[in-house]
């Protein structure tokens, strides 16, 4: 571990420590926590995008100048701290989803990147493949591409009349020639946390097939569904939940995939950090590391891991358990509060870390609000039909703030109807 590592750890065992046990509170936030985020509490305007980019610790810009320092005052020399930030970097991420082995994490610099691995991992030039139509553009546009290309046949599980999922309708397009089924746990459009993920596990278990779980905004906002851990593969990032900005994702794989002689998949998405001995600069031989190494790749983004470092230790530190509970007790909060002044409020259950307000015109109704200062994001329905605002409070958003923002929402519907009438 890092000095600067072990320094941030005692830095967060002290502030957890000084929290006190049980469900994290607003006023112990605001003394313990609030002060590691002085840069961004600084700026104007309620910010409840947390759900799409994450604020960033003081600390972060720190740790990124960590890793540029290094280069000049060791030039060459840098790469071992470099590399060894890495390592840290997927021991972490090993640790906030209960993975088993930190070389079972490769990092990435998108979650699409972790797709493409697994694709192009495919012992098939055309696999069977069922997802949804509510996974993420960046996943959805690389399934597609492949099938444009004749590299996927896809099967496409459509929502209800109200956008959600059903766990028994993605189970009832799976069939003995389907090779991968590829879910996400919360679907970024409506929030909507898929019930019964385990069961779509076994049940391409059973059919011989591979799943692919998408934990974007699942990973670091809760601890991952049960039954999670038994997919072959999970893809996530850190540009949300865990404060890391873009660049720092990662793909999971499930270690009964890793150490075989000779397995069964082997992705092209490779280079020579895969191989067994990156070092010896032999040619010929195309042996791969006998670990999850086998699935790196050239050589790796390092400012990343950097970038990511303090997010996800504070993340580890509070624990994901105690960030979900408090996340959850917001919502509620801020749904009340929202209710309180007539704005129409979208509840699914069991739901991830954001709250929606329906809305026929995202765009604009985003756009208002902007206009009051409040910073929030929106998405159309994968119904097809209209779409909703998404505001996420996080540990920095005050019940204060959270009031102020409901009333600011609420004239912003108020003028949304003058216009419309
Ligand atoms: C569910 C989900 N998956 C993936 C991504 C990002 O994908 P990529 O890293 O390939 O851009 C997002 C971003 O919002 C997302 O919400």
């Amino acid at each position: 571990m890092s000095e600067h590592t072990s320094a941030v750890r005692r830095v967060f065992s002290e502030m957890v420590e000084a929290l006190g046990p049980g469900p994290l509170r607003e006023a112990a936030l605001v003394e313990h926590v609030f002060p590691f985020f002085s840069r961004v509490l600084n700026r104007e305007g309620i910010y409840l995008a947390n759900h799409s980019l994450g604020r960033p610790l003081d600390q972060t810009s720190e740790d990124v100048r960590e890793a540029l320092d290094l280069w000049y005052a060791d030039m060459d020399h840098a790469w071992g701290a470099w590399l060894g930030e890495i390592e840290a970097f997927r021991a972490r991420i090993a640790r906030l989803i209960n993975w088993p082995r930190a070389d079972a994490i490769i990092p990435k610099t998108a979650a699409g990147q972790g797709l493409r691995a697994v694709l192009n991992a495919l012992p098939l030039t055309c696999p069977n493949i069922v997802t949804t139509t509510g996974e993420f553009d960046s996943i959805d546009f690389i399934l597609r591409s492949y099938e444009s290309r004749g590299r996927a046949n896809l099967t496409l599980v459509e929502p209800d009349e109200t956008g959600l999922f059903h766990a028994d309708d993605v189970i009832g397009a799976i069939r003995p020639e389907t090779d991968l089924v590829v879910v996400s746990i919360v679907c970024y459009a409506t929030g909507q946390l898929i019930d019964g993920v385990e069961e779509i596990i076994a049940c391409a278990h059973a059919e011989g097939a591979l799943v692919l779980l998408d934990a974007y905004h699942a990973a670091g906002a809760m601890p991952l569904p049960h039954g999670s851990l038994n997919a072959d593969f999970v893809i996530g990032g850190s540009y949300k939940y865990t404060r890391g900005g873009p660049g720092a994702c990662w793909l999971a794989i499930h270690p009964r995939h890793l150490d075989r002689h000779e397995p069964e998949l082997v992705t092209l998405d490779t280079g020579w950090f895969a191989r067994k001995d990156p070092f010896a600069f032999q040619r010929g031989s195309i042996e791969r590391a006998g670990d999850g190494n086998a699935w790196l790749e050239s050589t790796p983004m390092v400012l990343s891991a950097y970038q990511a470092r303090a997010g996800l230790e504070l993340t580890l530190a509070l624990g994901v358990d105690r960030l979900r509970g408090y996340n959850l007790r917001q919502q509620a909060f801020l749904i009340e509060q929202l209710r309180r002044r007539s704005v129409p409020v979208r509840e699914t259950h069991p739901r991830g870390a954001f709250v929606l307000v329906p809305s026929a015109d995202v765009k604009a109704d985003v756009a208002r609000l902007a206009e009051r200062g409040v910073i929030a994001d929106g998405r159309p329905c994968p119904s097809g039909r209209g779409g909703h605002v998404r505001l996420c409070p996080d540990i920095l958003t005050t019940e204060a703030e959270m009031g102020e923002a409901a009333e600011r929402v609420a004239g912003a519907l108020l003028a949304r109807g003058r216009q419309q009438s």
